[in-house]
């Protein structure tokens, strides 16, 4: 697995991948706990998971030195603020608001701080420029769509070289801990894992990872994810009802793409009036068997959020485009009519 992952991501060889306990939440959080603190950091919000991040940095490891750089659902934070003589902590794309980093461009090739990146539903579908970035994790289930177990940790030298040169002054449980004896614990990197993996969901990955390589590699995942995109994209952009999230076109994300209504009526109703609408819309496909969970994000603004990664075929979204309109048109009548 570790083997598979490196090259059809393109991973140096000189950077580690590592399988860890607790999926990516895991992987993200052994990485902070052991690798933050030694620098002052900056930490990137403009969602749930990013903020998630920052709500550990801040409230559980009570670091002091820390500037959070935030935006709200739909934006990107200024990202010509970052100093990169910090650690900077960020999410590639934000799952829950559809808004991706549009590129590495922004991160300092000659940085002195480490960058952390949760990449979990980038990785397989977006091109991730591994020199700008220090710890990368995913889960297994996310792009490729398989079982959750464990998650996925790969660290530059320079991340490794922190490991080894800073020992974080709080306890650190067994399964965060990357060192043994001041060193980097070289045998989690090779397969030996902290704790026993299920060999069901390890298998499953496996053979995730084969159908990667059978389509294509990592090219033919992004053009899938893509097309995906692209789908929705035709259809929103004739909506008269539907909107990205995402105001910046190229910070949209290709894999969960969240949508806004748009509509004057429904821009009229009261918020829980429109969470309401929203939640109607999308569990009238759910009961109709066309899409299920795709509402917003619990914390998001009322809306639509559709999985469009690579295991998605583009006809089925093509489908389900139509039927969007449909729900929509039903609910408006519905609600509409009874206000009246
Ligand atoms: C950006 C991001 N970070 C973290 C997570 C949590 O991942 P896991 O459930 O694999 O721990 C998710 C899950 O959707 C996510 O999208």
């Amino acid at each position: 697995m570790i083997e598979d992952s490196r090259s059809i991501l393109g991973i140096p060889d000189d950077y580690l991948v590592g399988i860890v306990p607790a999926s990516d939440t895991g992987a993200f959080e052994m990485a902070m706990w052991s690798l933050l603190g030694a620098r002052g950091v900056d930490l990137l919000a403009w969602e749930s998971f990013g903020q998630g991040w920052v709500t550990d940095v801040v409230k559980q490891l009570k670091l002091e030195d820390v500037r959070q750089l935030d935006a709200p659902y739909g934006a990107l934070p200024d990202l010509a603020g970052v100093d990169f003589d910090r650690d900077v902590v960020f999410t590639w794309n934000g799952t829950t608001s559809g808004v991706r980093v549009p590129d590495g461009d922004w991160i300092a090739a000659d940085r002195a701080g480490l960058t952390l990146c949760d990449a979990t539903s980038a990785a397989f579908a977006m091109d991730l420029p591994w020199d700008k970035l220090d710890v990368v994790t995913w889960s297994w289930q996310k792009v490729l769509g398989g079982e959750a177990q464990h998650g996925m940790l790969v660290l530059s030298p320079r991340a490794v070289e922190r490991l080894e040169s800073y020992t974080p002054p709080w306890p650190m449980p067994k399964i965060f801990r990357l060192t043994k004896g001041g060193k980097v614990n070289t045998s989690i990197f090779e397969g030996s894992t902290i704790n026993t993996p299920s060999m069901l969901c390890v298998e499953d990955h496996l053979d995730a990872l084969d159908w990667s390589r059978d389509i294509g590699g990592l090219d033919a995942l992004i053009a899938r994810s893509d097309a995906n995109f692209a789908v929705i994209e035709a259809w929103v952009s004739a909506s008269d009802w539907a909107a990205f999230l995402a105001d910046d076109p190229a910070t949209r994300s290709t894999t969960s793409v969240c949508l806004k209504i748009v509509d004057p009526w429904f821009e009229a109703l009261a918020d829980d009036e429109q969470g309401a609408v929203a939640k109607a819309v999308a569990s009238l496909l759910d009961g109709e068997g066309v899409a299920y969970d795709i509402g917003a994000y619990r914390d998001a603004p009322p809306g639509l959020r559709i999985w469009a990664g690579a295991t998605v075929e583009a006809d089925d979204l093509s489908a389900l485009m139509p039927w969007l309109d449909w729900a929509y048109a039903t609910v408006k009548a519905e609600r509409g009519a009874a206000a009246a």
